[in-house]
């Protein structure tokens, strides 16, 4: 291999997110509905003797002062498994998701650099070495390794498979706010929920909405209550045509809406606030 390769980083949607439990190091059990797509980061690899890192795009220079960025634990940790002297890499991370922002981001960069390197260097570590690899770096790794459609248990890396998805769009919207995951973790009280009871598949859109509006996102709450705007988003998402639910992603900032496809989701993006971002389109890697 001598040219760069590419390799996309989907944002991770979580159609809805129950807190199960607690364990006793403080992590929480969950269990949700884990989606791909509309929008993504880019990583590029070529081949290099030492491993280096270079983060540009409109969110990149969120990411400047980190001094230990997610993607270079990933390669670094890869690496490690490789064999000595560890192999290199010059990395180029294109950041077009928001930072912070419920729908994956570090996690998904960490984990297409994970299948990059795995194919620049040879390794053919398979499914469940990456996986492994995957849940020392986060609990969102291993699902955003997968990249398709998974329900998440456990503290979120125990993956099993999703009812099958019918076509649907979706629309991301973020009002420009970026929520730390342990402050909305801390931030949740009350009962836990209950796991949910998911059919096998959904036969369109409008079913697989009335099924997921009777389950939830257990964060919503306490993500409004720290980040307000949060809110508003909601209700904007909800008051668009076509919009068949809206609900956060994650530990938010970023709120989806669900649409019957990614034309009606795309018409509906047209609608928002320009001073949010948002990203407009189908399932990447599911959904008929
Ligand atoms: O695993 P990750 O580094 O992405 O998690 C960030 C933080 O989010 C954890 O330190 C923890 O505070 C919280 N978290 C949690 N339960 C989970 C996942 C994350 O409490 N299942």
């Amino acid at each position: 291999m001598t040219a760069a390769e590419t390799e996309p980083a989907p944002a991770k949607v979580n159609l809805f997110l129950h807190v199960t439990g607690r364990r006793a190091d403080g992590y929480h059990l969950l269990d949700s509905l884990a989606v791909f797509g509309p929008a993504a980061d880019t990583l590029e690899a070529a081949p290099a003797r030492s491993l280096t890192l270079s983060v540009e795009g409109p969110f990149g220079a969120a990411l400047a002062d980190e001094a230990d960025n997610l993607v270079l634990r990933a390669a670094r940790a890869l690496a490690g498994a490789a064999g000595d002297p560890p192999p290199g890499a010059a990395l180029r991370l294109v950041k077009r998701l928001p930072v912070a922002s419920g729908i994956g981001g570090g996690s998904a960069d960490a984990a297409a650099a994970l299948r990059l390197l795995d194919r620049l260097w040879g390794l053919g570590s398979g499914p469940d070495r990456l996986a492994r690899l995957a849940a020392t770096l986060g609990a969102d790794v291993p699902v955003c390794v997968r990249s398709g459609p998974a329900r998440m248990g456990g503290v979120g890396g125990d993956l099993s498979p999703a009812p099958a998805l019918p076509e649907c769009g979706l629309l991301l919207a973020n009002p420009g706010a970026a929520l730390a995951t342990p402050a909305v973790f801390r931030a949740r009280t009350g009962a836990f929920s209950a796991p949910a009871a998911l059919p096998e598949r959904w036969p369109d859109a409008a079913a697989m909405a009335r099924d997921l509006g009777r389950l939830g996102n257990d964060l919503e709450a306490p993500a409004i209550a720290l980040c307000p705007p949060v809110g508003e988003a909601l209700a904007a998402l909800r008051a668009l045509p076509g919009c068949l639910l809206a609900r956060m992603s994650g530990s938010g900032a970023t709120c989806f809406g669900l649409f019957a496809d990614a034309a009606a989701a795309r018409r509906a993006a047209a609608l928002l606030p320009s001073a949010w971002w948002n990203a407009a389109g189908g399932l990447y890697g599911g959904g008929a």
